[in-house]
């Protein structure tokens, strides 16, 4: 029999760490919803201390999953330990995870703590912890920059205290892949009672390793890998959920006798879904779900290819569950046949997100002669991850053209009250930017606009982003339709209800991060 590994996604913890890469509530739980589809065995919600969002966040994926182990995190202070037990109560499988950082540089410059004060709050926090549940997590922060004798002390006495599973985290993304087998391979040694422990790694991408490191850890023995789709992390990331899954069912045998639970069919929906609510583009040749990735340019590549696929590929489009571009609808398709489309392509979507849906995809219908299963996919996307509106687009007229300057009227629902107003400006978006900005009277300042078509062809969807910021808090919208003025007004709209969702939400927090 297969060892398992155990893949535990912090896309919404630390992935969401990222730069511009915060989530509100409705979108944690679209993409959690996505995630327990993928099959990955444990979700890390949030840090229920940091904020009344993240609490929020964690509380309510711990009521509405079932089947994942949904996971809160925690420093080793008592208040950020009962604040995630608070947190999980409500989950059916809970698990805290505790961490405290246990390298010498860690210790002088950032803890102040002496190595035997770490010893007692680790043996402290775990005992806590196993207090509330029965599944603990101890992670030792900069794993890979502390003293190795220290580490293993560290984890026997997390072990000793009801951890079950030990975390060995690359913080800096500073080991290379011999040395961190290595070191995973010593703990396996050296930690009192190791046998009764599940190995973890975590591994920041600062120098392009972060998965090939958790290979090799892999292959030295660990059986958890913490990592997050489409690498998203703090600084540089972290290792990318897709390429390691990807790497262990494409070279089986290479790590050793392993395999996931993942449903690999559910990695580019998931990762297209995580693009939707971020807003942040994998680059077009990221390993497996760039838009490059399975594309071959040289003709004698294109050659090879016809003649048979294993020449120049290893694994299939549709392993990952790429879909290839064919025709899906048309104009005269009803319901039934819109519902039956997104449930092959694994969409539920119920009520009025459904409703909402339809009608667009009939208007898309209209406009647009070839329908793709990246459009349905684009226009699902936007309906999951919608926030509670203060302010809706209803109406954008734009007047514009050589020798003039642009024009534009829009009317929105402020508050359930319609009110219009028009703005001219440097170009079309500047003027319908404008315009909005006078109705909603936002004070945030633009920071990024990007336009992404969602297919090929001339008529394709356009799908702006739009990255806005007012008092340091930097959030993203996007919007998609055919027309990519109206996309980009319904982009900007996005963008300021989640800066309006944040704001009513975040008044009173501290800064969050570790
Ligand atoms: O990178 C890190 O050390 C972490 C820990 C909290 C696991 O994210
Ligand atoms: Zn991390």
């Amino acid at each position: 029999m297969s060892d398992k590994i155990f893949i535990f996604d912090t896309t919404l913890r630390d992935g969401e760490q990222s730069p511009g890469c915060s989530m509100n509530l409705n979108e944690k739980l679209a993409l959690a919803r996505q995630l327990e589809k993928l099959g990955v065995d444990v979700i890390e919600a949030g840090f229920p201390i940091a904020s009344e969002g993240d609490f929020e966040a964690v509380k309510t994926l711990a009521e509405e999953l079932t089947e994942v182990v949904v996971c809160g995190l925690a420093r080793t202070g008592p208040g950020d330990v009962s604040r995630a037990a608070e947190a999980l109560a409500p989950a059916k499988r809970p698990r805290i995870h505790t961490f405290i950082a246990t390298s010498d540089i860690h210790l002088e410059h950032k803890l102040r703590m002496s190595r035997d004060q770490v010893l007692e709050e680790v043996g402290r926090a775990v005992s806590q912890a196993r207090g509330y549940a029965d599944d603990v997590e101890f992670s030792a922060e900069d794993a890979t920059r502390s003293d190795r004798a220290f580490l293993a002390e560290v984890f026997s006495v997390a072990l000793e205290a009801g951890a079950s599973t030990l975390n060995v985290p690359d913080t800096v993304g500073y080991t290379t892949p011999t040395e961190y087998a290595d070191l995973i391979a010593y703990l396996k040694g050296a930690v009192l009672g190791s046998e009764n422990a599940v190995f973890s790694v975590h591994c920041h991408d600062d120098l392009g390793l972060g998965v090939a490191n958790s290979l090799a850890a892999v292959g030295a023995g660990a059986r958890q890998i913490e990592c997050t789709v489409n690498g998203i992390g703090e600084r540089a990331g972290n290792a990318s959920l897709e390429e390691i899954v990807m790497t262990l069912q494409t070279r089986p045998g290479v790590y050793g006798d392993v395999e996931t639970g993942i449903r690999t069919t559910e990695i580019y929906p998931s990762s297209r879904l995580l693009s939707s609510v971020t807003g942040v583009q994998v680059q077009p040749n990221k390993a497996i779900v760039g838009d490059n990735a399975f594309a071959h340019e040289a003709g004698i590549h294109q050659d090879g290819v016809l003649k048979a696929t294993i020449t120049y590929e290893i694994m299939t489009p549709a392993s990952i569950g790429r879909s290839s571009n064919e025709l899906v609808l048309g104009k005269h398709s009803g319901r039934h046949a819109f519902r039956d489309r997104l449930e092959e392509l694994g969409i539920s979507l119920e009520g009025e997100s459904f409703e909402r849906a339809f009608v667009r995809f009939k208007a898309l219908a209209d406009a647009k002669k070839v329908i793709y299963n990246e459009d349905l996919e684009a226009i699902a996307n936007d309906m999951m991850i919608s926030v509670e509106e203060r302010f809706e687009l209803l109406d954008l007229v734009i007047q514009s053209g050589t020798g003039m300057s642009p024009e534009a009227t829009v009317s929105l629902s402020v508050d359930g009250e319609k009110k219009a107003t028009q703005a001219s400006g440097v170009g079309p978006v500047d003027a319908i930017f404008k315009a909005i900005a006078d109705v909603t009277q936002t004070g945030s300042d633009l920071i990024r606009y990007q336009v992404h078509a969602v297919t090929a062809g001339l008529d394709a969807q356009g799908e702006v982003t739009v990255t806005i910021e007012e008092e340091g808090r930097r959030v993203i919208g996007n919007g998609v339709h055919e027309d990519v003025m109206v996309a980009s007004g319904r982009a900007y709209v996005h963008a300021i209800n989640k800066l309006e969702w944040h704001k009513s939400r975040h008044q009173e927090e501290e800064p969050k991060g570790i």
